[in-house]
């Protein structure tokens, strides 16, 4: 099967590549080549612009499914870390790889004073997401025989590599939340994964903190659900930042930046925030709903749309479900889950809303319960960081393995000034 392209009167073939879900795509590699044009396509929204083996995703019909697996079936059995596995290598893990992926895990968690040292350069202030992507960084820097920009020899580690990678992350978040508050960092114990997380949180130094079941299990699931999201802007950033040869934790770092904007995972913050002033002023909802429908970005609802949804988007489904038996298990009554009800309920009746298939994503509630978990708004953002290592570190994989991959450089439509003759400054007007 080939495309047909005709321009003026001429006709040009393209091969058809199709996925294993049946997705199509014209292979358009040789297009300027073969006919001096390129594709326009602000944003990338229409264009593949790699193959992955990761994570399956169907927009239209509200699908995710990381190496086969429904998200839906991860998020009832499966907990983060088997889930990392699962998205980094491809398979579930077995008792014994479990088992030895959860210590490599174990053994990379503590963060090297000299690293720790780094945190006297920030203030209290700082924002979080730019404190983590200065130290994943910098873990390129502390670590450079892992960290060699040659694919060939970081792939021989590899596997310390990501295990350093997310066990780090993990820890370095908990220490940026520490710094901001003005305590004293704790050291990782051999916990499983999110009860160490919590215990890097909120231990005192002569006060272990010991997380409830309920509690676990529920930052588990937040985790889990970010793991990894096909080729989302932080993930297509790890990507094209890895294309050039660059190492994991550069790629990493540069992922993180990626993740931090409000369109993206910043979002979770800006509900939150959106949700606190509604309560604060007693407002029902409808001033930001109004806003909103004002075409600018600024005034975004914030945890609704998506960019490759248009029905519903499944780990909203799923963390919205589990908001309500979280708070019902820590017996917590919060106003804004209340809010946050009464304002997609408002929305989903919105024509505005309606007719441009405009749903809560999978920042909306997520919040609520990060917050119920005793994890502040600024730090939600550092939370989705946490979570979507793996999915950063499978993709970074791909890209380094590839023998036949390409360095990412996408052209331009160039809308500035022709050719014109350099001026002298005193000619200048
Ligand atoms: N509030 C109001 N209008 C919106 C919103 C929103 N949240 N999202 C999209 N629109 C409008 C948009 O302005 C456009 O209007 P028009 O047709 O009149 O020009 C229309 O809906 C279609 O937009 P789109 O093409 O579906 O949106 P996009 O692909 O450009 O952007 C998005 C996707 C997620 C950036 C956007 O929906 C948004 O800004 N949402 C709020 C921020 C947010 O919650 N982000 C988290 C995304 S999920 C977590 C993650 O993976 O990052």
């Amino acid at each position: 099967m080939s495309a047909l392209i005709k321009i003026d009167d001429k006709e040009f073939s393209f091969p058809v590549m199709t996925g294993t879900e049946g997705e199509k795509a014209i292979d358009a590699r040789s297009l300027r080549k073969d006919t001096g044009y390129i594709f326009f396509d602000q944003g990338y929204g229409n264009t593949g612009s790699c193959e992955s083996a990761v994570t399956f995703l169907d927009g239209d019909n509200g699908i995710l499914r990381h190496r086969g697996y429904p998200i839906e079936q991860l998020a009832a059995h499966s907990e983060f870390v088997e889930t990392a596995y699962l998205i980094i290598y491809g398979e579930l893990p077995n008792a014994v790889q479990r088992k030895k992926f959860g210590q490599l895990l174990r053994q990379s968690g503590h963060v090297e004073t000299q690293l720790q040292e780094i945190f006297a350069g920030f203030p209290k202030e700082a924002p979080p997401m730019a404190m983590l992507s200065s130290i994943v960084n910098a873990l390129g820097a502390h670590f450079p025989h892992l960290a060699t920009n040659d694919f060939e020899k970081d792939l021989k580690n590899f596997d310390l590599t990501a295990a350093i990678a997310i066990s780090k992350i993990r820890t370095i978040g908990a220490m940026i939340y520490r710094h901001s508050q003005g305590l004293p960092f704790m050291h990782p114990k051999d916990l499983p994964f999110c009860d160490n997380l919590l215990h890097l949180m909120f231990s005192e130094p002569y006060q272990d903190y010991v997380a409830i079941p309920e509690v676990t299990k529920a930052l588990n699931l937040l985790l889990l659900m970010h793991a990894d999201h096909e080729q989302n802007c932080s993930t297509s950033t790890v990507r094209m930042v890895g294309s050039s040869g660059a190492n994991l934790f550069t790629s990493l770092s540069a992922g993180i930046n990626a993740l931090s904007g409000p369109l993206h995972g910043g979002a979770n913050v800006a509900v939150m925030q959106m949700l606190q002033s509604i309560h604060d002023e007693g407002d029902d909802g409808s001033r930001f709903i109004e806003a909103a429908k004002g075409g600018s970005k600024s005034n975004r609802l914030m945890g609704f749309g998506h960019a490759v949804y248009r029905n519903f988007d499944p780990r909203a489904t799923i963390i919205g479900q589990a908001c309500d038996s979280v708070l019902k298990k820590l017996g917590i009554s919060d106003p804004l889950l209340d809010i946050a009800k009464h304002l997609e309920e408002a929305a989903l009746k919105d024509d505005y809303f309606v007719s441009r298939k405009l749903y809560p994503n999978v920042d909306f509630y997520s919040g609520i319960i990060f917050r119920a978990l005793g994890i502040p708004t600024n730090m939600f953002t550092v939370m989705f960081a946490i979570g979507r290592s793996p999915g950063w570190i499978a993709n970074w994989k791909e890209v380094a393995s590839n023998p036949k991959g390409r360095i990412y450089r996408p052209r331009q439509i160039f809308t500035g000034s022709t050719p014109r003759d350099y001026v002298l400054i005193d000619q200048r007007s």
